[in-house]
């Protein structure tokens, strides 16, 4: 592993693990097993009461999510990166951390939680204005809650007490069919990203995958490609990933301590 990172060259692909240690739980942790079902986009624009439950949770988690702070994994992705040695960071997060550390060269795969769409005329709004517009039209809404924020970045609160939320509408259009910038289940990731990434892959040296159990179609292609390239894939993730076959070179250990042991090792 040391050496593969030591001749350059590598192209990142990051999921969920790279942020747990950021206090974001990931969706499946080491037995490869999703814990929740996300709600699909589908069920989103389907009704005003899926829209109140999606963002009165997603409201009352987003105070905790915008708080999560970049660990060390992400500060060392970004430093390999100013070093030359890593480039394109492919992610499946939607937490914008890896740019918080400092990264530059950074594909949202899955977009960000940090914008927001409206699927009736495509304004976007970043999260923090309608998150405004939320605050005014419930005023203290949050103030009783408390419990875990869930891999989503929501919270889970009672479906009586969701239904008393009050939606937001589009300033362009009026419509209050608002939806979080990011693939939710059922949808896909756009095709010209796709290609981009396999552009990245294709021009690399390898693959190094940190935190992610490959379960997802949309990062395990790269894998697929990567190795059909006969590109050495390594992965650092704990637990049983879909690409064990692909994969060249494989820690199994928490990635914060992984990845400061590699960059001293680096050094030496
Ligand atoms: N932070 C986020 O933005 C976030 C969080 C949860 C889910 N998601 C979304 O859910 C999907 C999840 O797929 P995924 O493959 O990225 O994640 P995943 O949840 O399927 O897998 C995470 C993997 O990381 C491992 N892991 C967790 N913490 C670790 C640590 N500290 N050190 C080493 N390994 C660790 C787990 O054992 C698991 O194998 C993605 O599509 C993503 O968009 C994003
Ligand atoms: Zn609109």
């Amino acid at each position: 592993m040391i050496e593969l990172v030591r001749t350059g060259g590598l192209v990142g692909l990051t999921g969920a693990g790279l942020s747990t240690e950021s206090g974001i739980p990931d969706y499946r942790g080491p037995d490869g097993e999703r814990r929740i079902t996300p709600m699909s986009a589908s069920e989103l624009l389907g009704s005003t009461q899926a829209r109140q439950r999606y963002w009165a949770r997603s409201y009352v988690g987003w105070r905790r999510f915008a708080r999560a702070r970049p660990n060390v994994g992400h500060e060392v992705v970004a430093r390999l990166q100013r070093r030359g040695l890593l480039g394109t960071v492919i992610t499946q997060n939607v937490d914008g951390l890896h740019q918080e550390a400092g990264a530059t060269d950074v594909i949202e795969l899955h977009g960000s939680l940090d914008q927001v769409v409206c699927m009736t005329c495509g304004e976007h709004y970043r999260r923090t204005t309608v998150d405004e517009w939320f605050t005014l039209a419930n005023p203290g809404f949050d103030r009783d809650v408390d419990g875990e924020i869930r891999p989503d970045g929501d919270v889970v609160i009672s479906d009586e007490l969701a239904a008393t939320f009050r939606l937001v509408h589009c300033v362009i259009c009026g419509s209050d069919k608002l939806k979080p910038d990011v693939v939710m289940f059922g949808e896909s990731v756009p095709k010209p990203l796709v290609e981009r990434c396999f552009r990245e892959v294709e021009a690399s040296r390898g693959l190094l995958v940190l935190g992610s159990s490959l379960m997802v179609m949309s990062g395990y292609r790269f894998v697929r490609r990567a190795a059909r390239l006969s590109l050495p894939v390594a992965v650092v993730t704990r637990g049983r990933t879909r690409g064990e076959a692909e994969t060249t070179i494989k820690v199994d250990a928490p990635l914060g301590a992984t990845l400061q042991a590699l960059e001293a090792a680096l050094d030496q």
